[in-house]
């Protein structure tokens, strides 16, 4: 966290650019087979859209700005609005990033860090629902 005593960013904190591609890696080694999110992503482009993903979240936790640079605003909900995003796809998904971020070590993301980024991710799923079950 960023505090006077200790002006680090939550990326550098937890290890910068290698940890984000290992939480992405690990998230998207599970979407191409999921049976609800497989199908809404770009079959063609897994490895963009990985990227696109790390990116944002690098860059919410305080690392470069790669993704306002090469996607513009992140604007999520916007960019959500194409996809069929129900409570259940919501929670499938955090379900798959639950999975990548448990088989990170708690040296690597300590339980702090870990808690921020996890409520990050639980209060950003929940805004980009836009229909119902
Ligand atoms: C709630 C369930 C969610 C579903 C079903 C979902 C689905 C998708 C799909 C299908 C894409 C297109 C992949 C691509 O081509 O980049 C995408 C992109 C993206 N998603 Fe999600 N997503 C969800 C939650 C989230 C959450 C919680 C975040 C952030 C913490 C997030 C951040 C992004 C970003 C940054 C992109 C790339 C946008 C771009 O560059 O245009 N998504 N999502």
């Amino acid at each position: 966290m960023t505090t006077p005593e200790n002006p680090q960013s939550v990326y550098e904190a937890v290890g910068g650019e290698e940890t984000f591609a290992r939480i992405v890696r690990g998230f998207y080694a599970q979407v191409p087979e999921d049976d609800i999110l497989g199908p809404m992503y770009p079959q063609d482009d897994w490895e963009g859209a990985e990227q696109r993903l790390k990116w944002f979240l690098a860059q919410y936790w305080g690392g470069p700005q790669t993704f306002n640079e090469r996607r513009g605003a992140p604007m999520l909900r916007r960019r959500h609005i194409e996809f069929p995003v129900n409570r259940e796809a919501a929670l499938r998904w955090l379900e798959l990033m639950r999975n990548s971020l448990d088989q990170i070590d708690e040296e690597t993301i300590p339980p702090t860090y870990r808690h921020a980024i996890w409520e990050h991710m639980e209060r950003a799923a929940a805004m980009l629902i836009n229909q119902p079950d």
